[in-house]
Formats: structure tokens, C-alpha cells, sequence
């Protein structure tokens, strides 16, 4: 399927790595110019050069935390000054940590929040009124199962994402009117490295072997396998086409079934 993306211009949050990276990828195959923002400069770099050898598109990288409002706004005046516009958003950065009520930190409530809740409304607030000029605009969060199916262990994630989606709903009402679609997209465990770490610390909190924390995840999909970030990507990138014309305001799983309380040992 052609996904009638050619000559746009997509703003990746979070995209050094992991599922941001693939969804950068994807665009870029889809033929859109692609620019991708993560913390770290040298491996953001890395992938940009990367990802654009393989696909022949400009891929720019704009170093910046997500969690900073400064860094946002700063990331996309450069992204519209270098293009002259922003087609697509996507946002990515995030890393809530898992952990029980009792164990969770002050720190970590607030930085989960700041950047998996806040950084996705700073990245809309920059964005979004640029696309109601425009006239169209299309921005997908990639946010999580955990917003939907909430369990003990994951809170400060679930609570993000669940605030994610109720914002998305949100602005899919206000910005529909403008032309601008809005939806979210949300995973069950993906093979990435964030994944990798809520899995090391899930065996450490539950005193079981990280083998046996992955058994849990396996065994909670009827699938028998966790999501590949390719898959997300694939998601992702139908949604911010314009072959997903009709699909606004809508919070998509891509979890293969995922039934959370088989996790909760
Ligand atoms: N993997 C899963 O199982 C899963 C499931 C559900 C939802 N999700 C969500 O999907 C999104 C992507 O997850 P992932 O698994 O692809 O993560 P990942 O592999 O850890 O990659 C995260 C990316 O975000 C960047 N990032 C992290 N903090 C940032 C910040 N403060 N500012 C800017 N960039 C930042 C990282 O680069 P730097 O560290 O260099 O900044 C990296 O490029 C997250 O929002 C996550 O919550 C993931």
C-alpha cells in the first residue's frame, strides 16, 4: 500500500532508538523527511546517519530533552525554519519507571509525569496551532496498554498514559474542526531496551528471575511473544497517512490481546 506520504515532513520525539527509531525509518522508506530528537547527541547522530543512507531521505537530528519546554519549542522553530512546516508528529520519549506504591519516589512520580504526560502536551502545544495553519496536520502519541489496563505494578506509566489519551481525546475535538487528526497509539511490552529495563526491575521488585519475569510477559499474550518495534512503527505511520483519513480521536492496541493481571504475581 502506497501511504501517499511522499514530501512530508514528520517531528519524531524519542527516536535515537527503540520504537521512535522505527517509526523515523518507516517515514522515511514512505518517503518524508524526517527529523528525530533524543537526549543524546552522539547516538542520535548515529541513527540520523544511518537512517538516511538506507533511505536516501534527509533525516535531521535536533539533540533536546523532551521534558524541557525550552528544548521543544526550540527543536521545532528549527524543524519549521529548515522545512517551512510540520506534516506529522509523533511522540516517543518516555520512561516511566515501574515500582510498587510504597517504593515509588516523589522524583519518580513527578518525572514520569514531566516527560511520558507533560512532554507530549509541550510537543502538541508547539505543534499543534502550526498544523490548524496549515489547515492539516496529522500527530500520533505512541503512548501504552498501561493506560487502559491499568495494574499495580506499573502506575506511574498507566497514569501518564492514561492522561496522555484523555488529552488526545481532547484536542482529536478541538483540532478535528482545523483538519488536523489526532489518535494514540498503545503497546503492550515491545522488545526495545526500555522494555529490557522494566523487565530487570519487575524481577527485582516480585524477587523472581529475570527469566521468569519474562515467562510473565510471554505468558500474559496469547500470541506467546512480546511486540516487535517494527510493528508499532507500522501502526504508527498508517495512522499519520493520509489512508487513515477517517481514523480521529481514536486510541488504538497494539498488544496482541495482552491480558495484564496474568503479569501480577
Ligand atoms: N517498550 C515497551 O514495552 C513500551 C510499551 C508501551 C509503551 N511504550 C512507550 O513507547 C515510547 C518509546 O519507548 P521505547 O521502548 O522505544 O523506549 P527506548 O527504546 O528506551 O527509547 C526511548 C527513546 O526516547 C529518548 N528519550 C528518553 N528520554 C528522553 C527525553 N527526556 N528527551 C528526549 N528524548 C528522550 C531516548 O534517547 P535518549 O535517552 O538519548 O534521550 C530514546 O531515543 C515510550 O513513551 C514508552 O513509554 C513502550
Amino acid at each position: 500500500m502506497n501511504l501517499e506520504l511522499e514530501g512530508s515532513v514528520a517531528f519524531i520525539t524519542g527516536a535515537s532508538k527503540g520504537i521512535g527509531r522505527e517509526c523515523a525509518r518507516v517515514l522515511a522508506e514512505e518517503g518524508c523527511t524526517v527529523v528525530v530528537t533524543a537526549r543524546g547527541k552522539e547516538s542520535l547522530e548515529e541513527t540520523a546517519r544511518e537512517l538516511s543512507e538506507r533511505t536516501g531521505q534527509k533525516i535531521m537530528p535536533i539533540a533536546g530533552d523532551m521534558s524541557r519546554p525550552e528544548d521543544i519549542e526550540r527543536a521545532v522553530a528549527e524543524t519549521v525554519d529548515s522545512f517551512g512546516r510540520i506534516d506529522i508528529l509523533i511522540t516517543c520519549a518516555g520512561s516511566s519507571p515501574g515500582g510498587l506504591l510504597e517504593n515509588l519516589t516523589e522524583d519518580e512520580w513527578f518525572s514520569s509525569l514531566n516527560l511520558k504526560f507533560m512532554g507530549y502536551v509541550r510537543a502538541c502545544r508547539a505543534v499543534l496551532p502550526r498544523m490548524r495553519e496549515q489547515g492539516s496536520g496529522s500527530v500520533v502519541l505512541v503512548v501504552g496498554n498501561d493506560g487502559l489496563k491499568p495494574t499495580p505494578w506499573e502506575t506511574t506509566a498507566g497514569v501518564a498514559n492514561a492522561a496522555d489519551i484523555n488529552f488526545a481525546s481532547a484536542m482529536a475535538e478541538q483540532y478535528g474542526k482545523s483538519g488536523v487528526r489526532i489518535n494514540t497509539v498503545n503497546p503492550g511490552p515491545v522488545n526495545t531496551d526500555r522494555w529490557e529495563g522494566l523487565e530487570e526491575a519487575f524481577a527485582r521488585d516480585k524477587g523472581v528471575s529475570r527469566e521468569r519475569a519474562h515467562d510473565l510477559a510471554v505468558g500474559s499474550i496469547p500470541f506467546g511473544r512480546i511486540c516487535e518495534p517494527e510493528e508499532v512503527a507500522d501502526v504508527v505511520a498508517f495512522l499519520a497517512s493520509p489512508k487513515a483519513s477517517f481514523v480521529h480521536g481514536a486510541h488504538v492496541p497494539i498488544d496482541g490481546g495482552q491480558r495484564k493481571a496474568l503479569m501480577d504475581i
